[in-house]
């Protein structure tokens, strides 16, 4: 059997170091860092790592809302979308992570684009 996306971005050890890199990178991204100016940071950073656990294969349940509920009435742009791609990349890439992973993430979030972007 193939080894899942979880195991290859590192197992939950990991993937929380690479969620930790995409929050602190949208916080400081200028095209989106005012969307997490009142966050709590290491709740976001939580649930961010809890997503990507559970989406890639992990063993952990992710309880946060679906994308449409999360993100809903935010209005987002598609530029902004990209800036926020950028870093998920930037992340995957300070952490070591391959070029064929960075393309799976891609394409995950490339399908999650329509509840996120415009809603
Ligand atoms: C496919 C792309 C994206 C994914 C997978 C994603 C994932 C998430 C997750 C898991 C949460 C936490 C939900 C919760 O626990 O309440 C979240 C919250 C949030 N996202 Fe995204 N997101 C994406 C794109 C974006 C973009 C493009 C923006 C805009 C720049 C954005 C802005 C936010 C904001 C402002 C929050 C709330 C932060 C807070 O509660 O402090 N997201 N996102």
């Amino acid at each position: 059997m193939d080894t899942s996306l979880f195991e290859r971005l590192g197992g939950e050890q990991g993937i929380r170091n690479i969620a930790n890199d995409v929050v602190d990178l949208h916080r400081v991204n200028p095209v989106i860092s005012a969307r997490f100016a009142q966050s709590d940071v290491s709740a976001l950073k939580e649930s961010v790592a809890t997503f990507f656990i559970a989406g890639s294969g992990g063993p952990q349940v992710y309880t946060g809302p679906d994308m449409r509920s999360a993100h809903q009435s935010m209005n987002i742009a598609d530029n902004e979308y990209m800036a926020a791609v950028d870093d998920v990349m930037q992340a995957l890439s300070n952490n070591g992570i391959g070029d064929a992973e960075k393309a799976e993430v891609l394409y995950i979030f490339y399908n999650l684009r329509p509840d996120v972007v415009g809603v």
